[in-house]
């Protein structure tokens, strides 16, 4: 059984259609990629799954439950959880204290919140940092850190928003290490990426979005290989 379905979804803003009709299932464990353009509608489509924004039409069913209209903290103690593709963490705050927020959706024990969120800081590699204040970290160190909280929650179903965003080579290797570890664990993710290198040696399917519509699905194989997407997105790169 697919662990998240996504039936005729669409959002819009106003006239603007920033999605429209987009269906396709994930299966437990695997990577989807999502790519397309920028303002093809990858954000919004996130944030109408996990709750940010109810779908204008279309349904989300995860685990087998319609998530429409539930809010995000509901979502998230469900089992889904997204980052960010604008960091932010709470600056004045250790690292471990920003993932310990992760873990206290499941905990309302701080001892037993902090033990969760060290778990989660030596997951991502950033033991050397754990109590340093969260605003001083370097972006690619940030990046970790905003996996690390979603991890704490102890996600099912984990959403990845432009992960690799700003990072150099060295550093995106290291995030595409992290996303195999985290499949590793038996937890399933959805990948929103620009970086086309990353994103095929990563996903077991990709879906392309463009100007809000689902254009093409498939293995990354087929993606490169299909003409509408070299056209729309790909040709460009
Ligand atoms: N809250 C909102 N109100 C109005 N329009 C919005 C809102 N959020 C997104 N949009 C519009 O919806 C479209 C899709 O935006 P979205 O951020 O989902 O694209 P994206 O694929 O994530 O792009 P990028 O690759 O640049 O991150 C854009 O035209 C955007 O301006
Ligand atoms: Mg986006």
């Amino acid at each position: 059984m697919a662990i998240l379905e996504i039936k005729h979804v669409s959002k819009f803003f106003g006239g603007l259609a920033a999605n429209s009709d987009v269906s396709f299932e994930i299966n437990p464990g695997m990577i989807m990629g999502l790519i397309g353009p920028n303002g093809a509608g990858k954000t919004t489509l996130f944030n109408c799954i996990t709750g940010y924004y109810p779908p204008s039409k279309g349904e989300v069913i995860f685990d087998g439950r319609r998530m429409n209209g539930l809010q995000p903290d509901k979502v998230c103690k469900l089992g889904m959880a997204r980052t960010w593709q604008k960091v932010r963490p709470l600056a004045k705050m250790s690292v471990v204290d920003n993932v310990m927020v992760g873990a206290l959706c499941r905990t309302n024990s701080l001892k037993l919140a902090r033990e969760m969120a060290m778990e989660q800081v030596r997951v991502v590699r950033l033991e050397h940092r754990s109590n340093f204040l969260a605003g001083g970290l370097p972006i690619g160190e940030r990046k970790k850190l905003e996996v690390a909280r979603v991890l704490a929650t102890q996600p099912k179903l984990l959403l990845l928003d432009e992960v690799m965003g700003g990072l150099n080579p060295a550093e995106s290797e290291e995030i595409i290490q992290l996303i195999l570890d985290i499949r590793k664990l038996g937890i399933t993710q959805m990948v929103i990426e620009h970086d086309m290198k990353a994103i095929m040696r990563i996903s077991d399917r990709i879906v392309v979005l463009n100007s809000g519509e689902k254009l093409a699905e498939g293995t990354p194989d087929e993606i490169v290989n299909n003409p509408e997407v070299v056209a729309a997105y790909l040709g460009s790169e």
